[in-house]
C-alpha cells in the first residue's frame, strides 16, 4: 500500500464528496444517549457503502490470487520465424515485452475455501498487447471433464455442494462422472497428486481448448498453449494436503504474495503445440476434443516466450476480484477453432461479467486495454468515461458517418475464411475414444502417483452407492483392466475401514427408486 503522502491536507479523511470528516467515531444523536437522525450523511454513506462492498463471486473459480508481470517473446517457433504461423504482434520480435496480469484460482468452492482441495486450478492470463487485450483462460491440467459446452452447468451442479445439505457429495460427483465416460481421463489426473498442486508457482498451465494461429496470408494452424513453470512442478499427496490444510488454508495465495514481495519472481515458459488445420483422420481422436492430450512426441511443445510475475496487486478487490477474463478476447493473428467447449465458453465469460461486475466492466483499469479505446458503446451503469478517439466528433456515436466519426480498421493480413459443407445437427463428434488416453495416462504415472490415484478413488467411491461404484469401476476397466481391478479392490478396502450408511443423496435416490418400483409393480 502506498503510504508516501507527504502533504497533511492530502491525508485528511474526507467522504466521497470531498468533505473533510471531523468526527469518524460518533453518530449524530439527540443527546449522547438519544435516537439517531436521518440526516447523518457521513454515517449513512459509510454504512450503505459498506453494505455494498461485495459483488457476486464468480460462479466457478471464486477463490483466487493474482499478480502483474510481463511476457517476453522469443520471436521464433523452433528454427522458424514465428510469422510463418501467426501474425499476432506480441510474438514477433525477440525480447518484445507485453504487460500481463494473471489470476490463479481453484474451481468449485467459494471465495474463502481452502487452497488444498482436490480441484483443477485456474490459470488465466491477460496480455495487454499493442493491438488490445488477449486473454488466455486456462487451467493447470491440459484436458477437461467434458467436450461439449451444453454439459457445463450440469457438471458444475454435480460438483458443487448438494442443494439440500450444502455439502459437497461424492455420490453426486461420481453420479455425473460415471455417466460421462469422456470424463474418465480428467478424473485419472484429478484423483492423482496432479489434482492438488502444491502452490500456484510450481504448477503448469494450459489453454486446454484448441485455438488457431493465422499468418499474414490468412492460413491457419490449430494450436494448444501450455505454461511450463521455471520453478519446477510440485504436487501434493492427500495426506500432505491435509497436513497443510490443518494449519493454513490460504497457503497458495500467501506463497505467491510472499515470493513476489521478496523478489523471488515466478516465471513460466509459454510452449505451443501446432497441428495442421483439418480433421486429422489419421489420429484416434479429434483435435477439437478437449478431453485429449496431443502427444508431445508427434506435436512438440515449442517455447515461444517467457512470462515473469514481478508485482503484487495494490488492492485485491480492485485488481483480482474485478478482473474479467474471457476466451473471446483474442487479437489479430489468433483465432477460434470449432472446439465446442471453446465456442460455448466464449458466450459465457462476458455474459457473466456484465452481471457480476457490471455492464461497463471493461472500463475498470484492470480490464481496460493499455491503449486508446474508441467505440460507439455508450452509457449504462457506472459509465466512467466516453470511449472516444482524440479528435473524434463527440456528436457522432454511430458508424458509418461522414462527420468525423470512427472508421473501421484495416485487418493485419488476409482474412482466414474456413468454409463449411455439413448439415446442422445436434450430434457428438465421431471419434470419441473416451477411454484410450485415460489408460495411457494411468500407465504413464510413476508408481507413487498410481498408488495415490487408486487410494483416493477408493476412498471417495467408498462413500457412494453400489450402482455408482460399479459404473466407475467399469469405466476404469475400459481404460485399463488393471486400473478397474485396483479401483474395485480399493473401494472394498476403504469400505472395510469405515462402516457407512450412504450419503443423503444416495439414500433419498434409493428410497425414491424403490417407491417408484413399487408403484410400477
Ligand atoms: C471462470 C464458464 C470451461 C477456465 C469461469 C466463469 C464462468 C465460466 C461463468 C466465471 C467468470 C467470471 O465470473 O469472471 C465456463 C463454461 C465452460 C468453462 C461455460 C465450458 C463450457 C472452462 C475450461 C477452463 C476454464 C475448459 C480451462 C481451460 C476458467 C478459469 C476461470 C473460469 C481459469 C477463472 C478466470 C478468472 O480467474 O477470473 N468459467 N468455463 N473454464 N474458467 Fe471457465
Amino acid at each position: 500500500m502506498s503510504t508516501n503522502r507527504q502533504d497533511d491536507e492530502e491525508q485528511t479523511l474526507t467522504n466521497r464528496q470531498g468533505h473533510p470528516v471531523s468526527d469518524n467515531q460518533n453518530m449524530r444523536t439527540v443527546g449522547s444517549r438519544g435516537p439517531a437522525t436521518l440526516e447523518n450523511y457521513h454515517f449513512i454513506e459509510k454504512i450503505t457503502h459498506f453494505d455494498r462492498e461485495r459483488v457476486p463471486e464468480r460462479v466457478v473459480h471464486a477463490r483466487g490470487a493474482g499478480a502483474h508481470g510481463y511476457f517476453e517473446a522469443y520471436g521464433t517457433y523452433g528454427d522458424e520465424p514465428i510469422s510463418k504461423y501467426t501474425r499476432a504482434k506480441l510474438f514477433q520480435q525477440k525480447g518484445q515485452k507485453t504487460p500481463v496480469f494473471v489470476r490463479f484460482s481453484s474451481v468449485i468452492h467459494g471465495g474463502h475455501s481452502p487452497e488444498t482441495l482436490r480441484d483443477p486450478r485456474g490459470f488465466a492470463t491477460k496480455f495487454y498487447t499493442e493491438d488490445g487485450n488477449w486473454d488466455l483462460v486456462g487451467n493447470n491440467l491440459k484436458i477437461f471433464f467434458i467436450r461439449d459446452a451444453m454439459k457445463f452447468p450440469d457438471m458444475v451442479h454435480a460438483f458443487k455442494p448438494d442443494p439440500v445439505t450444502n455439502v459437497q457429495d461424492m455420490e453426486r460427483f461420481f453420479d455425473f462422472v460415471s455417466n460421462t465416460p469422456e470424463a474418465t481421463h480428467m478424473i485419472t489426473f484429478l484423483f492423482s497428486p496432479w489434482g492438488i498442486p502444491a502452490n500456484y508457482r510450481q504448477m503448469q498451465g494450459s489453454g486446454v481448448n484448441t485455438y488457431k494461429w493465422v499468418n499474414a496470408e490468412g492460413q491457419a494452424v490449430l494450436v494448444k498453449y501450455h505454461w511450463e513453470p521455471l520453478q519446477g512442478i510440485r504436487n501434493l499427496t492427500q495426506h500432505e494436503a491435509e497436513q497443510i490444510q490443518g494449519k493454513n488454508f490460504n497457503h497458495a495465495t500467501q506463497d505467491l504474495y510472499e515470493a513476489i514481495e521478496r523478489g523471488d519472481f515466478p516465471a513460466w515458459e509459454l510452449a505451443v503445440q501446432i497441428m495442421e488445420d483439418g480433421e486429422h483422420p489419421e489420429l484416434d481422436f479429434d483435435p477439437l476434443d478437449d478431453t485429449k492430450l496431443w502427444d508431445p512426441d508427434k506435436f512438440p511443445m515449442v517455447p515461444v516466450g517467457k512470462m515473469v510475475l514481478d508485482q503484487n496487486p495494490t488492492n485485491y478487490f480492485a485488481e483480482v476480484e474485478q478482473a474479467a477474463f474471457g476466451t473471446g478476447v483474442l487479437v489479430d493473428g489468433l483465432d477460434f477453432s470449432d472446439d465446442k467447449m471453446l465456442q460455448g465458453r466464449t458466450l459465457s465469460y462476458s455474459d457473466t461479467q456484465r452481471y457480476r461486475v457490471g455492464s461497463n466492466y471493461l472500463q475498470l483499469p484492470i480490464n481496460a486495454p493499455k491503449k486508446n479505446v474508441a467505440t460507439n458503446q455508450r452509457d449504462g451503469q457506472m459509465a466512467f468515461y466516453v470511449d472516444i478517439a482524440p479528435g473524434q466528433n463527440p456528436h457522432i456515436n454511430y458508424e458509418p458517418s461522414s462527420l468525423n466519426g470512427l472508421r473501421e480498421a484495416e485487418l493485419g493480413g488476409k482474412p482466414h475464411q474456413p468454409s463449411y459443407n455439413a448439415s446442422l445437427v445436434k450430434q457428438k463428434i465421431e471419434r470419441t475414444n473416451d477411454f484410450g488416453q485415460a489408460g495411457d495416462t494411468f500407465r504413464k504415472f510413476e508408481p507413487w502417483e498410481r498408488e495415490e490415484l487408486i487410494r483416493n478413488l477408493g476412498e471417495a467411491l467408498a462413500t457412494c452407492s453400489p450402482v455408482i461404484q460399479q459404473a466407475m469401476t467399469a469405466n476404469c476397466t475400459q481404460a485399463d483392466p488393471e486400473y478397474g481391478r485396483l479401483v474395485a479392490e480399493a473401494i472394498k478396502q476403504a469400505e472395510a475401514m469405515s462402516s457407512h450408511e450412504g450419503t443423503p443423496a444416495a439414500r433419498e435416490g434409493m428410497e425414491l427408486s424403490e417407491e417408484l418400483g413399487q408403484r410400477t409393480d
